[in-house]
């Protein structure tokens, strides 16, 4: 088990744009087992390939509704969106930052698997964020770029001291 550093806004690398992945090489896989390892340890729900410093188009989505599946996702696109929500967002490489943003609710998104096999999945809800989300970060965007509201230091205060 490798447990990989993860990057911080501020950091150019998380502005860069990925490069798709060609062919899956050994390399890619034991990437792959390692932002396992490090999504777990940080017990975060997706991981993008850029915050642990790799600029290729790998992401890691865990759904929530689904028993904590994991997906690793190889060169994922959105293919379908469906429905709109507006929730609360966080990234691991912008801790301590809290952010509302606009989102489908529901997406479909098409990818390869560590087979080389291209495969689709949709989320909801949560899930359906998640995907946006680590997809943005392989365009170089984070969710405070286009957020709906930023919360202030006084509401970031206020929502953990509810819970
Ligand atoms: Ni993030």
């Amino acid at each position: 088990m490798a447990l990989l550093n993860i990057i911080k806004k501020g950091d150019d690398t998380l502005r860069k744009v990925c490069r798709p992945v060609d062919k899956i090489t050994p390399r890619i896989l034991t990437l792959l087992d390692d932002m396992r390892d490090t999504l777990i340890d940080s017990e975060g729900v997706g991981l993008a390939a850029p915050q642990v410093g790799i600029l290729r188009r790998i992401a890691l989505v865990i759904d929530t509704n689904d028993n904590d599946k994991m997906y690793e996702l190889i060169n994922p696109e959105i293919i379908e969106r469906e429905g709109e929500q507006e929730e609360m967002e966080g990234c691991l490489s912008v801790p301590g930052e809290w952010a509302v943003t606009h989102r489908p609710m529901k997406v479909t998104v098409r990818a390869m698997d560590r087979e080389g096999n291209t495969f689709t999945v949709s989320g909801e809800g949560l899930t359906a964020r998640c995907f946006c989300h680590e997809i943005d970060h392989l365009d170089g965007k984070l969710f405070i770029d286009e957020a709906v509201h930023v919360l202030t230091k006084e509401e970031i205060a206020e929502l953990f001291d509810e819970e």
